[in-house]
């Protein structure tokens, strides 16, 4: 089910609890992708990047080789391989706020622009202003990533975090609409009087460069949302924990993507217990089928995926492997209870 999904998509959020296996299961599922000979592009917008540890790797804000896979048969298109990003916020941030200044300067008379600055300092750290920088990198690398890649996986923030960032495209959109309406309305005004002054001065001036690009942000921002909103391109994964906070968290955040038009395409329950491995772990396993049972319960028919706890450290291309190849595996039917109705 997953590896069906991971083909007949274009962009993959992945999000859910900290800890939960996020960043385990986009690049398990990025590397059974590239194994299929899909060109995967891993995206972590977690401040907390884990993304690198993982992959054994230093990454950056800008696409690295993580991994080539090496199969038998290799189409003209090439063996499939993963590149991975970690978005730095503070770098999006202050490329954000280098050209909203370079437009308020052109916006805004020369007197005004001391108290322009300090306006935007405070915004700077704003933590809307922080949301929306990044959200309008992913917007960017999704536009970058149109004929590079396949797929684009994002290893998204924990809960959230994350229902805000899908949310706002949105309101931003309204936010740049509703800034070139008040260009539109002073550039009247200040045509009108400019015409009182000499009948005859013309100038596009800055405001219409200023007016595209207000108008290309607001472009990108609703190919965004359409692009999230769109089933067929765009889907969302919860990792979550066969445990009851978790469980409960996950269906908040069902609830929640429902609302946003998201298409929500599968659970995945991450570090079940073996049950066959000693009573104590038995006992455990127990206490998870009753999470698990519960959790099939309220979500059904959607499809959840069980990976167990795996021994040993989960770093490095073996190790992904090893969560690749049981992702690709998962039939997302699970043992929760409800499988005889699926
Ligand atoms: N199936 C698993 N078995 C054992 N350890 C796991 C498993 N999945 C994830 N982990 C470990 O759990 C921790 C959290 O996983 P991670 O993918 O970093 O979660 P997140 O990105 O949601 O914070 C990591 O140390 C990871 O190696
Ligand atoms: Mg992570």
């Amino acid at each position: 089910m997953l590896l069906d999904i991971a083909r007949s998509r274009r962009l993959l959020f992945v999000g859910g609890k900290g800890g939960t296996g996020k960043t385990s299961v986009s690049s398990g599922l990025a590397m059974a992708r590239a194994l299929d000979g899909g060109r995967v592009l891993l995206v972590s917008t977690d401040p907390a990047h884990n993304l690198g540890d993982i992959w054994r790797t230093e990454l950056a804000d800008e696409a690295r080789r993580v991994y080539t896979a090496e199969t038998a048969t290799v189409d003209e298109a090439g063996p499939g391989f993963v590149d991975a990003i970690e978005v730095d916020p503070q770098a999006t941030i202050d490329a954000h706020f280098a050209i909203v200044e370079a437009m308020m300067r052109r916006m805004l008379p020369e007197r005004t622009h001391a108290a322009a600055r300090d306006h935007l300092r405070t915004a700077k750290t704003a933590p809307g202003s922080h949301e929306s920088a990044v959200l309008e990198r992913i917007a960017v690398i999704c536009e970058e990533a149109m004929g590079v890649y396949d797929l684009v996986i994002f290893d998204t923030a924990p809960t959230g975090h994350t229902v805000h960032l899908l949310s706002l495209p949105e309101r931003l959109t309204g936010w740049a609409e509703s800034l070139v309406a008040n260009r539109d309305r002073s550039e009247r005004f200040a045509a009108a009087a400019r015409s009182l002054v000499s009948p005859k001065e013309e100038t596009p001036g800055p405001d219409a460069q200023m007016r595209r690009t207000l108008l290309s942000r607001r472009d990108r921002f609703a190919l965004l949302r359409s692009t999230i909103a769109d089933a067929g391109q765009t889907g969302f994964l919860i990792t979550t924990l066969a445990e009851r906070l978790p469980v409960a968290e996950t269906l908040v955040l069902v609830r929640q993507l429902r609302e946003l038009d998201v298409d929500l395409t599968g659970i995945v329950v991450n570090r079940l217990s073996p049950a066959d491995s000693g009573e104590f772990l038995a006992a455990r396993r127990a206490l998870e089928d009753e999470q698990l049972r519960q959790l099939h319960a309220a979500v059904d028919p959607l499809p959840v995926a069980e990976l167990p706890l795996l021994p040993g450290e989960l770093t490095g291309a073996e190790a992904v492997r090893q969560l690749a190849d049981l992702l690709a595996r998962e039939t997302g039917t699970g043992r929760g209870g409800t499988e005889a109705g699926l």
